[in-house]
Parts: C-alpha cells; sequence; structure tokens
C-alpha cells in the first residue's frame, strides 16, 4: 500500500502534491509528507495523521516549500509505527537525496547493519536503507547509483528519489510495486494511482521492473536495470475527474452502497443483453470449455474472497464442474495441482493486491488459462491476465467496498451463464431465466435499498453496544455472511464471527450467550429449513436472532426476534440482494459508535504488500 506521488512541472507544486495525496490517502492514512526542492535544496515536512494534518502544516510553512519540483507520500505503516520520524520522504545524512516508498525492503535490517558504521539511522523504518544506499553509491550519476542500490535490495518496492544536484528532476524505480509516470499539459508527474494528479489527458508509461525512469517538466526518458536508456511506447489515458465527492451523503460508504443499482447496471449492461452473455476480452475457445476444462480456481482477497465462495456454488450448479477458492495469501506459495486444462480467476476490485497478482503469474506459470475480474482497467492484474472482465462499479473511495463487491459478483454470475452455455449444461429455458433476472437486479437492488435501509437502522439500535456478533448462513449464504461479518468488523471494530449454519455446533456455540445478536442468513433455497433448525438452537441458547431472507420465505415459520425481507430472486443470484441491509447494518452501526467510516484505523483501500 502506500501511496506516491511526484511533479516536476510548471507552477508551484506543494499544493499540486496535497491534492495528489488527498486522492491517494485511501492507500494509507497513518502519516504523509513532502519533500520539494528548490535552489538545489530540499526541504520535508512531514506529519503524522491524515493528510488533512499535513495540508495544515505545508500550508503554514508555504514559503520554505517553494518550488516546481517535489514528492509526496501517504503512509501505510509496515515496519515502525505511523509517528513522523518514520513518515516519508527519508533523506540521506548529507541531505542530497529524498526518497519516498512503497512497498517492503525484505532484507533492510541486513543492509542497516552494514551501512550503521558510516550512516546515522533517524527511522525504524525498511526504507531509510534505500535512501542511504543510493547516497552512499552516487557520485555524479544518479541513475547508476539508484542501479547499483536496487541490486542489493531484495522485496518488493517503487521509489520516487529526489537529488539535490538535479534540481529539475525526478528519479523513480519499482519492483513489484505500482508505480507509473504521466507527461500532461502541466509537467510530468510519477504516481501510484493515474486518478491522483491534476491533468485532463496524458500519456502514461507504467514503471517496470527494474525499469529507472527520469523525468523533468517536459520529458520522461527510461534506463533498463543496466542503466541502458531505452524507449517505451506511451500509453494514452483520458483523466477527466470522476466524482470523488459525497454528493449529499454523510460518508463515502453509504454514498457508494446507493451508487450499487447505477453501478450494476453499468456492470450488467456491459456483458448481458435478453439473449446471450458477451465478454469481450474473454478469448478462451469454446473447444476449451466443452472438452478440456477440468476445474476453475478462484483466487482473491477478503470482499473479493467473498464473491469467489458465492460464485463457486453458482458456477458448480450451473456448469457442472468443480470450482476451488482460494485465498490468494495462501495459493501463492502453494504448490498448486493446476495444468493447461484448469481455469483460473482472479478477482480484484483495485487490480493491484499483491497476493492476487502474486497467484495470478504463479498460475501462468503451470499454464493455466487465467481471467481476471478487476474494476480498474489500468490496474496490473488486468494487464497480466489473458483474459479480464471489467467491472464498472466506478471509483470507490470508501476503505470497505460494498458497490465493487456487488459488481464482481454479478460478473461471476455472468461467467457462470457463460461457461454453461458453452458447456450446453443449462437449458435454454434456465438461461433465458437467468438473464431476466441478472438484468432485473438493478432494480431490485434499488428496491432492497427503499425498503431495508430503516430496517437496518432499527437494528443498528439493538446490536451497537454489544461485544460479539455472529453471522451464519449455508451455501451461497455463507459467502454472504463472511462479507456481512467482515463489513461489520472492520468499520465498527465490534467482534464478529462467520460460520456455516451447521458448524457452530462444533464449538463456536458456546460463545453463545444471552443476549448475543445472530444474523442469520437465509435464502429461499432447498437448505432454508436447515438454516431454521440451526436458529432454533442459538435461539434455544438465549442469542438474539435477526433473519435476512427473501419475501418468498414470508411464511416460514421461524422464530426469531426480528426479520428483514429484501426481494425475491433467482436462488443463484439471491445473495446480491441479501448482501445490501448488511452492508446498511456495518454502516449504521459503526456511525453510532462515531467510527472512522470511510477510513477505518490499520486499514487501506489497496494492499500492494503481503
Ligand atoms: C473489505 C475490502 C477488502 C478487499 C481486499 C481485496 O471491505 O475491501 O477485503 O476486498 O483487500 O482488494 P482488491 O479487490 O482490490 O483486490
Amino acid at each position: 500500500m502506500c501511496g506516491i506521488i511526484g511533479k516536476a512541472g510548471i507552477g508551484e507544486v506543494m499544493p499540486e502534491l496535497i491534492k495528489g495525496l488527498e486522492m491517494l490517502e485511501y492507500r494509507g492514512y497513518d502519516s504523509a509528507g513532502i519533500a520539494v526542492i528548490h535552489n538545489e535544496k530540499i526541504t520535508r515536512c512531514r506529519e503524522s495523521g491524515k493528510i488533512i494534518n499535513l495540508r495544515e502544516k505545508s500550508e503554514n510553512n508555504r514559503e520554505e516549500l517553494t518550488g516546481n519540483v517535489g514528492i509526496g507520500h501517504t503512509r501505510w505503516a509496515t515496519h515502525g509505527k505511523p509517528t513522523v520520524e518514520n513518515a516519508h520522504p527519508h533523506i540521506s545524512n548529507n541531505k542530497k537525496f529524498a526518497l519516498v516508498h512503497n512497498g517492503i525492503i525484505e532484507n533492510a535490517e541486513e543492509i542497516k547493519k552494514a551501512l550503521l558504521t558510516s550512516e546515522e539511522f533517524y527511522s525504524q523504518t525498511d526504507t531509510e536503507v534505500a535512501v542511504k544506499l543510493i547516497s552512499k553509491f552516487y557520485k555524479t550519476d544518479v541513475i547508476s547509483a539508484v542501479k547499483t542500490a536496487c541490486k542489493e535490495l531484495t522485496g518488493t518496492f517503487a521509489f520516487g528519489i529526489l537529488c539535490s544536484d538535479f534540481p529539475d528532476k525526478i528519479f523513480a524505480t519499482a519492483q513489484g510495486s505500482p508505480l507509473v509516470a504521466v507527461k500532461g499539459a502541466t509537467g510530468c508527474w510519477i504516481t501510484s494511482d493515474l486518478g491522483a494528479i491534476n491533468e485532463k489527458s496524458g500519456e502514461f508509461y507504467r514503471i517496470a521492473n527494474g525499469e529507472i525512469c527520469e523525468i523533468s517538466k517536459d520529458s520522461i526518458l527510461f534506463y533498463n536495470s543496466e542503466g541502458e536508456e531505452i524507449k517505451k511506447s506511451p500509453e494514452r489515458v483520458s483523466l477527466t475527474e470522476e466524482t470523488v465527492n459525497k454528493g449529499g451523503y454523510e460518508h463515502f460508504m453509504l454514498k457508494e452502497i446507493f451508487e450499487q443499482p447505477f453501478a450494476i447496471k453499468k456492470t450488467v449492461l456491459s456483458f448481458a443483453d435478453k439473449n446471450s452473455i458477451k465478454l469481450e476480452n474473454v478469448n478462451i475457445p469454446d473447444e476449451f470449455f466443452k472438452d478440456k476444462l477440468e476445474r476453475i480456481i478462484i483466487t482473491a482477497c477478503g470482499s473479493a474472497y467473498h464473491t469467489g465462495l458465492i460464485g463457486k456454488h453458482v458456477i458448480e450448479k450451473l456448469c457442472k464442474i468443480p470450482v476451488n477458492v482460494e485465498i490468494a495469501s495462501e495459493f501463492r506459495y502453494s504448490e498448486p495441482l493446476i495444468n493447461e486444462n484448469t481455469l483460473t480467476v482472479f478477482i480484484s476490485q483495485s487490480g493491484e493486491t499483491a497476493d492476487t497478482l502474486a497467484a495470478l503469474r504463479l498460475c501462468k506459470k503451470y499454464n493455466a488459462k487465467t481471467l481476471s475480474i478487476v474494476n480498474v482497467k489500468s490496474s496490473i492484474i488486468a494487464k497480466e491476465s489473458d483474459n479480464v472482465i471489467f467491472t464498472y462499479a466506478g471509483k470507490e473511495i470508501a476503505v470497505a467496498t460494498t458497490k465493487a463487491f456487488s459488481a464482481q459478483l454479478v460478473s461471476l454470475y455472468a461467467l457462470a451463464i457463460f461457461i454453461a452455455e458453452k458447456r450446453e449444461t443449462i437449458s435454454n429455458q434456465k438461461k433465458q431465466k437467468l438473464l431476466n433476472e441478472l438484468l432485473s437486479l438493478p432494480d431490485k437492488i434499488n428496491t432492497t435499498l427503499l425498503k431495508t435501509t430503516d430496517k437496518a437502522k432499527a437494528l443498528s439500535k439493538k446490536i451497537y453496544k454489544s461485544t460479539d456478533i455472529f453471522f451464519i448462513g449455508r451455501l451461497y449464504d455463507y459467502g454472504t455472511a463472511c462479507e456481512g461479518s467482515l463489513k461489520m468488523k472492520e468499520i465498527s471494530y465490534i467482534n464478529s464471527q462467520s460460520y456455516a449454519s451447521g458448524e457452530l455446533k462444533h464449538g463456536t456455540i458456546s460463545l453463545i450467550e444471552n443476549g448475543t445478536p445472530v444474523i442469520a442468513i437465509g435464502s429461499n433455497t432447498e437448505v432454508f429449513s436447515k438454516t431454521a433448525s440451526n436458529i432454533a438452537e442459538v435461539k434455544a441458547r438465549g442469542a438474539k436472532v435477526f433473519l435476512v431472507t427473501d419475501e418468498s420465505e414470508k411464511d416460514a415459520s421461524v422464530f426469531v426476534d426480528d426479520i428483514i425481507y429484501v426481494p425475491s430472486t433467482t436462488p443463484e443470484f439471491q445473495s446480491s440482494l441479501l448482501v445490501i441491509p448488511l452492508q446498511l447494518l456495518s454502516y449504521y452501526t459503526a456511525k453510532r459508535l462515531e467510527r472512522d467510516i470511510d477510513k477505518p484505523k490499520n486499514l487501506a483501500k489497496s494492499v500492494t504488500v503481503e
């Protein structure tokens, strides 16, 4: 995680860096800092906490921070506490170099020990060794010093570097962490995310592993890992500002929850009409699905992993093919039993989650077919996958995902229908029914929002003082329960656990006490009656049970403390509606507890370290 920005251009750079960092704050918000070059002198300003603190400090020191060339950083702490001393940029002892870093330098301690005879260290970060090492190797040529230093570093990193001997330049390099260089109308930039730069359009270059880049006001030069100049072709990008204000909502999370009908409509219409599913960036021959496909492996992290848990049941049911769902950080270090007849699916909103990317690269080594479901088009996972389904959730600012989760879910439904059609495992009639339901999901999500918001708000009042909450469900509903539980704990900080309903009695039921809230998810499937039995079991032990189910269960006799009904759809897609009141419930619970809903503590939106 961590966000990097840098600009060499016209006009004062400090306000541009702060604005850019505000756009990158989703990548980490433990501390932040900038460094600006003026009259061959580097001045830096750092502050702990959110960018607003840095903004205030920088504006108070505006005169010292004058200059047209600078770098900035927003930190998600990996090594060392989120203090000012550990905030980036870090500088060399002779103050010639300033450096910002995203990633983890794995051999930092080793290098530090070797450098301790000649250099003093002022932070607990792994980053400080990088700037000291570059300074050690520097004579007159920055590219050569960076090249030599990077050869000694192991791990993942992206650096933005200032050198006071070259006051009109920024140097940058990357090894496994995302960083792009952009040539815009007002200057040249480096950034972790294109959305952070203040330009309408531009030419952008991804800084590939080992490459070093040198930018000045009107040029971007590239060097390979041996320090030889190379030519790269730019990609063009339109950077028209996406709406990043709260549009009248108190938090981005609530706004994004309410954007779901639109986000899902845009995503569904990108691949579905009333007759078929067309996946324009999937180029796998029909014969593969029909004759060769042996198994599917879905790999992802966090909420994206939960979409996989739900998608597994949809795909297995419709396509009659085994599906395994793997946590990317585990899978990447396994010895997977996959081959060219395996379809591997990677799900990622950001498209840059380090573990998911590593899993993708691992599968490519085994010649498995790779397909990613990604929200950020220009991301590295999208670029490296052989096949992609893009989601159209738009920019998601709140750290807790909602609309991107829902867009991933409908993309998995589309993939299931697409494969089932090729494998001829569903009838025409079934396909028609599924397509109709898929196309009507945006309206049903809208209705769900209208019908369940007040109920979720009221329920939050009953549970917000709890210390433990349980979420239970079976099959599709288990994945939904996992997502409801993750949302709850990540933003309200209430300990919550998700359980496959039938599994509770194998141990965890001992945690149920008088008044413990249990949120049961029970959609209209053949197993509803089984979930009803599990509800009775926890009720008998004093739990307060709140059932989230669909309207077709209105006549079911199940004894609970309260029920939230969502509209009905086909069982395969019901999770898309059941998850909405769970998102709202976590939001209103966190709001009652006055949590920092959009930026929960210790988290970051984009997880680019393992
Ligand atoms: C939770 C959440 C995370 C992400 C996870 C994967 O609300 O947002 O669990 O789902 O970090 O991120 P992406 O989808 O960007 O790979």
